[in-house]
């Protein structure tokens, strides 16, 4: 199997994070390692090794009120061939980051999620304010967040959007927000204490592939 990456206008892409804070894009990698990273997915989950979300290295008490997807996290030095291209990709848009918003990212750390049909991931951030009482040292530097959708065929009618509100960093407000479809090959780039979002239940399983890319030091 020929593996390889698209090429990306990784300039394109960090100036629209910088003017907006977000960015969508399609083809982040190719359907081909979409594909293996799809089957990955169902091969772990069959071999019971994703986990319920929210425990363990997470660190926070979170049920199934709040996400409902099983993780497994990607161990760079065990890496299979289509996520080695992915963590590649994911060092590209790093170096774009630190070259053009210096933004100082060093290190990623990255999950498969599945959620099952149904289930969904309530309205939060991923990166709450450092002086917020009880947060892991990890999850406040937490800077930018990638999702990269492997959601063969996905329709309208199947749900699992993801809605990002578009009012910065006020939870209450409902009003500004568009969903996101997660089509097979499409990520979503955010800064991660910026946006609130949540995930839609869907009437299928819903897979992807997120990860955020953190600093040294809290600031
Ligand atoms: C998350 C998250 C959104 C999505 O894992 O923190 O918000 O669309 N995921 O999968
Ligand atoms: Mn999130």
């Amino acid at each position: 199997m020929q593996l390889s990456s698209p090429d990306i206008n990784f300039e394109q892409l960090v100036e629209h994070i910088a003017n907006q804070g977000y960015c969508v894009i399609d083809n982040f990698l190719d359907h081909t390692v979409i594909g293996a990273l799809a089957s990955e997915t169902e091969a772990l989950k069959l071999a019971n090794a994703m986990t319920q979300a929210g425990v363990g290295r997470e660190q926070l008490a979170i049920n199934k009120s709040i996400r409902g997807d099983s993780i497994y996290w990607l161990d760079e030095n065990n890496a299979t061939a289509a996520q080695k291209i992915y963590l590649q990709q994911m060092d590209r848009l790093r170096s774009s980051l630190n070259q053009h918003l210096y933004l100082g990212l060093f290190g990623l750390e990255c999950h498969l999620a599945a959620y099952p049909a149904g289930t969904f991931y309530k309205k939060h951030l991923d990166r709450f304010a450092s002086n917020e009482p009880n947060q892991s040292q990890r999850q406040s530097q937490r800077k930018i967040s990638c999702i990269v959708y492997l959601n063969k065929s996905w329709k309208n009618e199947d749900g699992g959007q993801l809605r990002f509100y578009l009012n910065e960093t006020d939870e209450y407000s409902n009003e500004k927000s568009i969903d996101i479809l997660p089509i097979a090959g499409r990520a979503v780039i955010f800064l991660s204490d910026t946006f609130y979002h949540e995930v839609l239940p869907a009437n299928r399983e819903r897979i992807s592939l997120t990860g955020w890319f953190f600093t040294r030091q809290l600031n």
